[in-house]
C-alpha cells in the first residue's frame, strides 16, 4: 500500500497484515513485510515462516515504533506458497539487495534466467542469502542503479525498473521499494496478476498527460548502463519530469465507476480543485486484501510499471507497444469477499476443478526434457539407485490420494519391475503390515497432514524402510518427515473434495514410475510416449472441460432422481471408477460405487435393471474387448449405461444407432496409462452438478473435512 493520507507506522503495518490475513485462504507457509524505518532513509523488514499469526508475533517482539506519523508512505507485504525447498526465513519475502535493504522486492511468479543472473551478479562481487529467484531482482536493482549513478545517470524508480526487466525472463507480478526513492513504490506485472486499488477521500479528476514512449529513432540521451554494458535503453523520457503530468488540459470528471486510461499516458490524480487528494492506493495480487478498504481498482495488464509517489499513479510500459488493449479502466468491484476468491466460480471446487490445465502444467513444469524424453525430480534423483533396489514399493495413502496410487500402480510395476502394493493407511496399520528395511514406502498426502497417513510413516520409519512422500502442501508433517520427495505443486485446494490434486498426483507418480525406468534401453520407447502424452495432458484437459453444458443437462435430465449410481471400469480405469463414485457420495451424497468390470458378473450384476444409472469407463487400451463385453451384460439386462469412450468411436457409435437410450461422453484420447488424467474429469463435473443441483454447499459437504488429522 502506499499513503498520502496522514498515517502513523502502526496503522499502515496493521493494514499490511491484514492484508495478509485476507489472503490466508489461499495457503502459505511464510510471510514478509517491508516498512520505513525509524531512521531516515531506511527500510525495516518483518519476515517469518509460518502463518500470518507468527509474523505478528515477530513484529511485536521487535517493538518498532507505531507512533511516527507519515504524510508519504510505502509499505509492501508477502505471502508465500513455495514450489521447492523447504520455506525458510531467508527465503521469505521481501527479498534486498544487501543488508542496508537499499532495494526490497516481493515477487510472485518464476524468473527462469535467474541462474545465469546470479552467476553474473556473483561474478560482480555480490553474495546471495537465499535460494530465491526473486533475490537476483533486488540485487539486480541495485547494480544498475549504482552503475548508473557512477556514470552520472539519475534514473526515475521506472526507468530503472525499465532496465530491470529488460534482463528478466519468466513471469513475474512484483513490488519494489527502496531508500534512494522514499515513499515510492513501484509495480510490474507479467503473467502474473497485479491490481491497485485507489481509495479517495474526494471526488477525483484524472488528467490526461502525454508521456513520451520508447522511440527507437529518436536522439538518445546519454546511455544508461544495463547489466550487459553497453545496452542502450530505448526511451526519450529518461528525463521526465514529475510536474509535466499535472498539466491543465484534458481534465476529465471520473464517472461513479470507471474512467478509461489510454495507457501510453501517465495519470496524475487530482481532486476537483486541482489539489493534492489525500489518496490511498492498495496493490495487491488478490482483490480478497483490497476490498475491505476499496472497492475501485484497476487491473493492471503485463508488461505495465506502475509508479506510485506523491499521491499519484503513473503508468509506463516496459517495452515498445505490440498491439494489445490501449485502454486501463478503473473498475468497482461489486462482489464480495468470498466471490472474489472464487473468481468466475460458485464454488472452489469448481474453480478448483476448471485451474486443471494450469496445475497439472505446474506439476510438469521444469521436470520434464520433451526434447530428450527425460524426467528430472530434484527431490528424488540421488535415491533412485537405492529404490530400484528395493524388496518391493508399499504406496500407502486415503481417499483420493489412495485412488491416485491406484491409478498409478501399473506403470510402477511396468517401469520397476518391482513387486507394488497399495494400501489404505488405515487397514495398513491395523494389519500391522510387515515392513522390512529394503522395502520402499510412497506416502501420497494432499494436505501433508491426513492423521492416519502420518501415523503409518511413523510406524514405517521405525522399521527402517526408506520413505518417499508426494505431498502438495510445502513444509507439512509428511514432506518434512520422508527421507525424500516430490511435491506436486498444484496450488491450495480448498474444496473438500479433491479435484486437481488428484491429477497432479496421478502426474507426479507417472513421473516417478518413468524416472525408475529410466535405465532401461528396453523402455526407450514406452518411456517417449508417455512423455510426448504427458506434454499434451494440459490442453486435452481444457478440451474435455468443454463438456460441462452436456454434463450438467445429464445430470438435470438422467441421473437427478437416482438414488444410486455404479460406476464400472476395470485395468487403468478401475481407479477412475472409485475415484468418480468417491466424489459423487462425498459431496451430492448420492450413493455410488465404483466396480471393477470384472467382478460384474460375481455378484454387482443383480443390481442391474432398467433403473440403475451405470456410467461405464469405455475408453481404448489392451481391455477395451472386455469392458464392451460387460457393457453388454449390463444392456442384456435392460440398463442403459452412459460410456465415457474416445471421440467418434465406432464401436459405441455403432451401439449407440441401435439402442437410443444408449449415451457415451466422448473425451480425447492419450496413452492408455494417462487416458485416467482425462476420463475423471467428466465425473468430477458430474458430482459438482449433482450436488450443486440440490442445492448442497460443495466446498464443505456435511461431515466432512478437508484435512483429516484425527486418527
Ligand atoms: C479427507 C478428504 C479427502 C482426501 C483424504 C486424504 O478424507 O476429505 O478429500 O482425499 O482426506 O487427504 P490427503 O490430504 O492425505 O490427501
Amino acid at each position: 500500500c502506499n499513503y498520502l493520507v496522514e498515517k502513523t507506522r502502526g496503522e499502515i503495518i496493521d493494514t499490511l497484515v491484514e492484508g495478509l490475513e485476507r489472503l490466508e485462504y489461499r495457503g502459505y507457509d511464510s510471510t514478509g513485510i517491508a516498512i520505513d524505518g525509524d531512521e531516515p532513509d531506511s527500510i525495516d523488514i518483518f519476515r517469518e515462516i509460518g502463518k500470518v499469526s507468527s509474523l505478528k508475533e515477530q513484529i511485536k517482539k521487535a517493538n518498532p515504533n507505531r507512533d511516527v506519523t507519515y504524510l508519504t508512505h510505502s509499505g509492501i507485504a508477502h505471502t508465500r506458497w513455495a514450489t521447492h525447498g523447504q520455506p525458510k526465513q531467508v527465503n521469505c519475502h521481501p527479498q534486498r539487495s544487501d543488508a542496508e535493504n537499499q532495494f526490497v522486492i516481493i515477487h510472485n511468479g518464476i524468473i527462469t534466467n535467474f541462474r545465469e543472473l546470479k552467476t553474473l551478479l556473483m561474478n560482480k562481487g555480490y553474495t546471495f542469502e537465499s535460494d530465491t529467484d526473486t533475490e537476483c531482482i533486488a540485487k539486480l536493482f541495485l547494480h544498475l542503479y549504482q552503475t548508473n549513478l557512477k556514470s552520472g545517470h539519475e534514473l526515475d524508480f521506472h526507468e530503472l525498473s525499465k532496465l530491470v526487466l529488460m534482463e528478466l525472463e519468466g513471469s513475474y507480478g512484483l513490488l519494489c521499494k527502496s531508500i534512494h526513492y522514499p515513499g515510492e513504490v513501484i509495480a510490474t506485472r507479467k503473467g502474473s496478476p497485479l491490481l491497485i486499488g485507489v481509495k479517495s477521500e474526494k471526488k477525483l479528476k484524472v488528467d490526461f498527460v502525454d508521456v513520451e514512449f520508447p522511440d527507437e529513432n529518436a536522439a538518445q540521451p546519454e546511455t544508461p548502463m544495463t547489466i550487459n554494458e553497453p545496452k542502450v535503453i530505448k526511451s526519450s523520457s529518461l528525463k521526465s519530469n514529475k510536474s509535466d503530468f499535472h498539466s491543465k488540459d484534458g481534465l476529465m470528471p471520473i464517472a461513479a465507476n470507471e474512467f478509461n486510461l489510454r495507457h501510453s499516458q501517465s495519470r496524475a490524480f487530482l481532486s476537483e480543485d486541482g489539489a493534492p487528494n489525500p489518496i490511498e492506493f492498495f496493490i495487491s495480487s488478490d482483490a480478497a486484501s483490497v476490498i475491505k478498504y476499496t472497492k475501485k481498482v484497476l487491473f493492471l495488464e503485463d508488461d505495465d510499471i506502475a509508479h506510485i509517489y506523491d499521491g499519484e499513479l503513473h503508468i509506463h510500459r516496459s517495452r515498445k507497444d505490440v498491439g494489445g488493449s490501449m485502454t486501463r479502466s478503473i473498475q468497482t468491484l461489486e462482489l464480495e469477499l468470498a466471490q472474489i476468491m472464487k473468481g468466475p466460480y460458485k464454488h472452489f471446487m469448481q474453480k478448483e476443478i476448471y485451474e486443471q490445465p494450469e496445475s497439472t502444467y505446474n506439476t510438469m513444469r521444469g521436470r520434464l526434457d520433451f526434447d530428450n524424453n527425460l524426467v528430472n525430480l530434484g527431490g528424488l534423483q540421488q535415491f533412485i539407485p537405492t529404490i530400484r533396489r528395493a524388496r518391493r514399493l508399499i504406496m500407502i495413502a486415503c481417499g483420493t490420494s489412495y485412488h491416485s496410487c491406484l491409478a498409478t500402480r501399473a506403470i510402477f510395476e511396468e517401469f520397476s519391475d518391482l513387486p507394488v502394493s497399495i494400501e489404505l493407511a488405515s487397514d495398513f496399520l491395523d494389519r500391522k503390515c510387515p515392513v522390512f528395511r529394503d522395502d520402499v514406502c510412497v506416502f501420497v498426502s494432499q494436505s501433508g497432514e491426513t492423521a492416519d497417513t502420518m501415523f503409518a510413516l511413523n510406524y514405517v520409519m521405525e522399521r527402517g524402510a526408506l520413505t518417499v512422500g508426494i505431498v502438495n502442501t510445502v513444509g507439512s508433517s509428511i514432506s518434512r518427515a520422508t527421507n525424500c520427495g516430490v511435491h506436486i505443486n498444484a496450488g491450495p485446494e480448498i474444496g473438500v473434495a479433491s479435484t486437481k490434486a488428484y491429477t497432479s498426483q496421478y502426474i507426479a507418480l507417472v513421473m516417478f514410475a518413468v524416472l525408475l525406468g529410466e535405465d532401461r534401453i528396453s523402455k526407450t520407447e514406452r518411456r517417449k510416449e508417455i512423455i510426448q502424452g504427458l506434454k499434451l495432458i494440459p490442453e486435452q484437459i481444457k478440451q474435455v472441460l468443454k463438456l460441462e453444458p452436456r454434463i450438467k443437462q445429464l445430470c438435470e435430465n438422467e441421473l437427478s432422481d437416482q438414488k444410486s449410481l455404479l460406476l464400472l471400469g476395470r485395468g487403468y480405469q478401475f481407479a477412475s471408477a472409485l475415484e468418480g463414485a468417491l466424489k459423487i457420495k462425498e459431496i451430492s451424497y448420492m450413493h455410488s460405487e465404483g466396480v471393477l468390470a470384472g467382478e460384474l458378473k460375481h455378484g454387482v450384476l443383480a443390481l442391474v435393471d432398467e433403473e440403475l444409472p451405470i456410467i461405464a469407463f469405455g475408453t481404448r487400451d489392451s481391455l477395451f474387448p472386455k469392458v464392451v463385453s460387460s457393457i453388454e451384460q449390463v444392456t442384456a439386462r435392460k440398463g442403459h449405461p452412459i460410456i465415457i469412450c474416445n471421440e467418434n468411436d465406432e464401436v459405441w457409435n455403432k451401439k449407440k444407432s441401435e439402442n437410443d437410450k444408449f449415451i457415451t461422453l466422448e473425451v480425447p484420447t492419450t496413452v492408455d496409462c494417462l487416458q485416467g488424467l482425462i476420463n475423471i474429469i467428466p465425473l468430477q463435473l458430474m458430482s459438482y452438478w449433482l450436488a450443486s443441483n440440490k442445492g448442497i454447499d460443495v466446498d464443505f459437504p456435511r461431515n466432512l473435512a478437508k484435512s483429516v488429522t484425527v486418527e
